[in-house]
């Protein structure tokens, strides 16, 4: 069929003004059919031959080259993912998911299941829901992967057993859509839509926010397309969501596409040229999951809510020296917020005294960050220049040795008294303790660790066990007890045992 003639069937069949009024998109699926990059057709039998006869007539009122050169000026447009602006052939409404249950299912690599996820991220926006089980799907989508043929082989199968459940598929439900979508829509384009017609949508690596208005046009019986490779689509702003509520990692993908033309390979040919997320996306998609695992730390039992923050310097102007990377304002706002997330959490931290060219002035100000924070546990140093090392190469080791150890004692005392004090606050409360065995000072005591990291010493004796009333036992390690604290220093709590208990049934301590 002609590309022009497919516009004009599309237009017939959707209830269309003259071409004339054919929004960019249809253009550019026009311009774009030639190369197969984007098409969006009816199935063959669904044609029109009444097309054909006023073909001439309404060309005669249709676009000029102008309209074409000015689709193609704008290949890479974006279609938002918000639906704010629908396509003149939908309404709103059917660009909207209506509740309409998808299921999603990747296939291959790791870039795949980031796919999956900005895929779901749009369909989500866009009114539909997400199902895990395929007979509720109303949508199966299908996250492809070209890389090898067996790969290939796996999804052709895949989608002779998706048709039995299409053609099954009762009547009174709305009827099931199929879409291929990822290297393997890119790859094989429109032979995908012909060999398998049951299949209803075909979206490639750069085309998911057309997501939306691929599914309108299948929910008339339409297949359709856009398989068109972008130079710089990134899905900068879209969030992905992670898919599965099991996952135990999540992935923060950088840049998108190939450019090496490695001999063997198909990526550069299925996911285009290679671009870089913008940088300010990337932090703030890492800042959203560095917030998702302080809620899980505030949230979960089994996590210890402790978190090492290593400032090294409490001198906005050493810390640019060190090249850290914050300043001291930014690290009293973090350790601010998580306080805020994990409210109880135990701080940790790194310091080094007498960096290169650090003033009485600067050490000062670590002295007053340690007494700002309160760490509970602290790692100090006196520093050592090392060979190698930018400050070796740029920097000279200028603090004298009497005056780094002399530091380093007044941050040691100053860190003890605070976390001392800190300590002392959980004196007279009842702790869960993870035992890890013998205290290595003393072969009658028992030593594990508090929900804050902290070193919990004990005398190793009978208790009872909470699960079973009336059974005396002793503490063994991976055990948990329950441990009444009655002193404590700035390295470790003391007290004694009271039961041995779970975690789920421990739950109320100071
Ligand atoms: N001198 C002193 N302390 C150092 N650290 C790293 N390099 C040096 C050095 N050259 C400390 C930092 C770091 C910890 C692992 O060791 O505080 O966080």
């Amino acid at each position: 069929m002609h590309p022009l003639q497919c516009v004009l069937q599309v237009q017939r069949s959707l209830g269309l003004g003259p071409l004339a009024s054919v929004s960019w998109l249809s253009l550019r699926m026009c311009r774009a059919h030639s190369s197969l990059s984007s098409t969006m057709c009816p199935s063959p039998e669904r044609q029109e031959d009444g097309a054909r006869k006023d073909f001439s007539s309404r060309l005669a009122a249709g676009p000029t080259f102008r309209h074409f050169l000015k689709s193609a000026s704008a290949p890479q447009e974006k279609l938002s993912s918000e639906v704010e602006d629908p396509p003149p052939y939908l309404t709103m409404d059917e660009l909207l998911g209506r509740q309409r249950k998808v299921y999603l299912e990747t296939y291959g690599c790791q870039m795949n299941v980031n796919d999956t996820e900005i895929a779901w991220s749009i369909l989500q926006k866009s009114g539909y829901l997400r199902t895990s089980n395929l007979q509720e799907a109303d949508v199966i989508l299908l996250v492809t992967c070209s890389i090898r043929e067996k790969a290939e082989q796996t999804i052709w199968n895949r989608l002779h057993q998706l048709k039995a459940l299409k053609t099954r598929r009762p009547r009174s439900r709305v009827p099931l859509r199929i879409g291929i979508l990822g290297c393997m829509a890119e790859r094989l384009k429109e032979e995908i839509l012909n060999r398998e017609k049951m299949v209803d949508i075909l979206a490639g690596p750069d085309a998911y926010r057309d997501l939306p208005r691929l599914l309108a046009v299948a929910e008339s019986g339409q297949q359709a397309a856009n398989v068109l490779l972008s130079l710089d689509e990134t899905y900068a702003d879209v969030m992905p969501v992670q898919t599965s509520a099991s996952a135990t990692s999540a992935f923060v993908s950088i840049m998108r596409g190939c450019d090496n033309m490695c001999s063997y390979c198909i990526v550069p040919f299925t996911r285009g040229r290679e671009r870089s997320r913008p940088i300010a996306s990337i932090l703030e998609e890492v800042k959203k999951l560095s917030e998702q695992v302080l809620q899980l730390i505030h949230e979960r039992d089994n996590i210890c809510k402790q978190i090492h923050l290593p400032a090294q310097s409490g001198s906005s102007r050493v810390l640019e020296a060190m090249r850290r990377g914050y300043s001291r304002e930014a690290y009293v706002e973090l350790v601010h917020h998580i306080r805020e997330s994990i409210p109880g959490v135990s701080l940790s931290s790194d310091f080094i005294a007498g960096f290169c060219g650090e003033t009485e002035e600067d050490h000062v100000q670590t002295v007053s960050l340690l007494r700002e924070v309160q760490y509970n546990m602290g790692f100090l140093f006196a520093y050592s220049m090392r060979q190698k090392t930018r400050a070796y190469h740029r920097l000279k080791d200028d603090v004298p040795e009497e005056v780094k150890l002399r530091r380093l004692e007044e941050l040691i005392t100053i860190f003890r008294e605070e976390a001392t004090k800190a300590n002392q606050t959980s004196v007279g409360c009842t702790q869960l303790v993870l035992v890890e065995g013998l205290s290595k000072r003393s072969a009658t005591d028992l030593c594990g660790r508090n929900d804050g990291n902290l070193k919990v010493i004990f005398p190793d004796a009978e208790m009872e066990d909470v699960n079973n009333p009336g059974l005396r036992v002793r503490a063994q390690p991976g055990d948990y007890v329950l441990v009444k604290i009655t002193s404590a220093s700035s390295q470790t709590l003391r007290g004694h045992v009271l039961c041995r208990t779970t975690l789920r049934d421990s739950s109320a301590y100071c």
